[in-house]
């Protein structure tokens, strides 16, 4: 049996009620803030997180499903996008391809013209200066035996020639010419949405609304991890940002405060009690050298100690070092300096204001000076929610600022923040049950009888029409049987469509809870399902 793969799931009814309903409440709650949805692909360049994320920390390092796309080009792929790049100059020319497969010269066709151009291609999926060199010593000795005005083509697919081969080449005399021919590429699933976000509001020129872009995705996040309860390979996300120029006030304290108030909001419309929310700053690009450098002062001493994880991040990335899981390594990371002593005097006052904002709206948060949560590109804010009930895997959310994040995937100035829930954790942190949530059927038609079928069918159309849910029964049942399979599924209501009821105009409408039969007549049978709705 082939089964799903290790870390990922199926999600079944009567589940998914849970996850639609937390859904459609995150749906409504963040209209009521004027979030507006994006939906960006689930595939990316590897480059973007790496870039975005940080190649030092657990996501880039070990948990991204990359791949390489695609195949290299055949060299003689390179003719064809050539040919047709030059159709109108090429007309009356014959193309000949040498016994080795190589590309000849392109002669005019001597019957039409007395030889004028000699053109020599050569095509490579990579340029190198050897190449250049070899097609500059094949023009020399062309030129030697007699060919007038030879020209000299190289042919490389777009962005792989270098600057040196350019420089090259042009001494040489030979013209690299760059095609549009598909050349392999390394993608990722997306561990995460903010990079995707960021980069989406980066290629529409988001900016220039000169407006906050308040932004939310939910969907599918890929991470290579080891998977246990609230854990997955494949994991969901409901994820939202704020981001603009900060004359839209993007960097305002009351920006990060509202989104946080947002959350709370959220949490508690789907009847999540019981939360903490833990609150740090994490300063800015001014402040951080010099807390790096503090960190890497005090881990001087015990570096030998550490894991091999961390000796490197030492050097690379100290931030790093205080995510580590190692549990050997805590009692020196607990040591370690606190980046809210290290706050310059704006992150220092960015901060209390966010605090002081939250206190105003009644958000409670605790200071949690060790949390820096495991991607690089935050900045002041950041903060998770915990939740008691998930053991081990305890955030159920998690965000942050990242101001310099548009700049650094060469954008415009666009500080943001936002955050990402962890749906599959939420919904095991729910305490409402997929019954309470969903709605069962209101009707199930039961055709009574041979060939009933087709007046059941034009029954279940004129109810539904009318906004009734409806199970279809089939006419090969017994009544008892029929009446099970409306129990079975939960339906309200059983309405029996037998020939003398179709001729009446009047159905026999059975209560399964209790028991109860009435008639009524075709045209009241729906209102009488609404009226009698819970
Ligand atoms: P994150 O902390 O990496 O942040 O993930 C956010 C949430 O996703 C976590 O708190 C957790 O609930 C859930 N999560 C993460 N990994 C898994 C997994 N393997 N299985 C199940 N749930 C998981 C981010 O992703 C940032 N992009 C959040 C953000 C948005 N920051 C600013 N904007």
């Amino acid at each position: 049996m082939i089964k799903s793969v290790r870390g990922t799931r199926d999600l079944l009814p009567p589940d998914t009620a849970l996850w639609n309903f937390v859904e459609a409440e995150a749906r409504d709650v963040f209209r009521l803030y004027n979030f507006r949805e994006i939906r960006t692909p689930i595939f990316e360049q590897t480059e973007l997180f790496a870039r975005s994320v940080g190649e030092e920390t657990d996501i880039v390092s070990k948990e991204m499903y990359t791949w390489e796309d695609g195949i290299e080009p055949a060299e003689l792929d390179l003719l064809p996008a050539w040919i047709a790049k030059h159709r109108d100059e090429l007309k009356g020319f014959e193309i000949e391809i040498s016994p080795e497969g190589k590309i000849g010269p392109i002669r005019p066709d001597l019957s039409l013209r007395s030889g004028s151009t000699l053109i020599s291609l050569e095509t490579k999926s990579r340029a190198s200066l050897e190449t250049v060199r070899q097609l500059a010593r094949y023009g020399a000795e062309l030129e030697a035996s007699g060919s007038r005005d030879v020209r000299l083509y190289l042919l490389v697919p777009t962005g792989r020639a270098t600057e040196s081969v350019y420089r090259a080449s042009r001494e040489a005399n030979v013209i690299i010419e760059e095609l549009d021919v598909e050349i392999p590429q390394s993608l990722t699933l997306r561990p995460e949405a903010t990079a995707g976000i960021v980069r989406a509001y980066i290629e529409h020129d988001l900016n220039r609304t000169g407006l906050l872009q308040r932004l939310y995705l939910i969907g599918p996040m890929f991470r290579r991890e080891r998977p246990q309860k609230g854990r997955y390979r494949q994991f969901f996300q409901i994820d939202a940002e704020v981001i603009g120029p900060p004359t839209a006030g993007s960097e305002s304290p009351s920006v990060d405060a509202e989104l946080l108030e947002m959350l709370a909001k959220f949490l508690e419309r789907i009847g999540i009690t019981g939360w903490t929310l833990e609150l740090n700053s994490v300063g800015c690009a001014n402040d951080r050298p010099k807390f790096n450098e503090a960190l890497r002062a005090a881990l001087a001493k015990d570096i030998d100690k550490m894991c091999e994880d961390c000796r490197r991040r030492a050097v690379t990335n100290p931030l790093r070092v205080l995510d580590c899981k190692v549990p050997e390594d805590q009692p020196i990371i607990e040591k370690l300096p606190r980046m809210l002593d290290y706050l310059d005097e704006s992150c220092r006052q960015h901060f209390q204001a966010v605090q002081d904002l939250l206190a105003a709206v009644s958000v409670p948060y605790v200071i949690n000076a060790r949390l820096v949560r495991g991607l690089d590109y935050y900045t002041r804010t950041a903060f998770e929610f915990t939740h008691g009930a998930l053991g081990a895997q305890n955030a159920i959310l998690g965000g942050g600022r990242y101001d310099g994040l548009s700049e650094s995937l060469g954008g415009p100035k666009a500080p943001g923040i936002g955050f990402a829930i962890g749906e599959d954790r939420l919904v095991l942190a729910l305490s409402k049950t997929a019954e309470e949530v969903s709605a069962p059927p209101d009707a199930y038609i039961a055709p009574l009888g041979a060939g009933m079928n087709r007046k059941a069918a034009k029954l279940a159309r004129e109810l539904r029409r009318q906004g009734i849910v409806v199970e279809l029964g089939d006419d090969s049942f017994r009544l008892k049987k029929s009446l099970e399979s409306a129990s079975k599924i939960g339906a309200r209501y059983a309405v029996i469509v037998g020939e003398n009821e179709v001729k009446a105009g009047s159905f026999a409408l059975k209560n399964l809870a209790t028991g109860e039969q009435v008639t009524v007549p075709r045209a009241e049978l729906a209102g009488r399902m609404q009226s009698l709705r819970g």
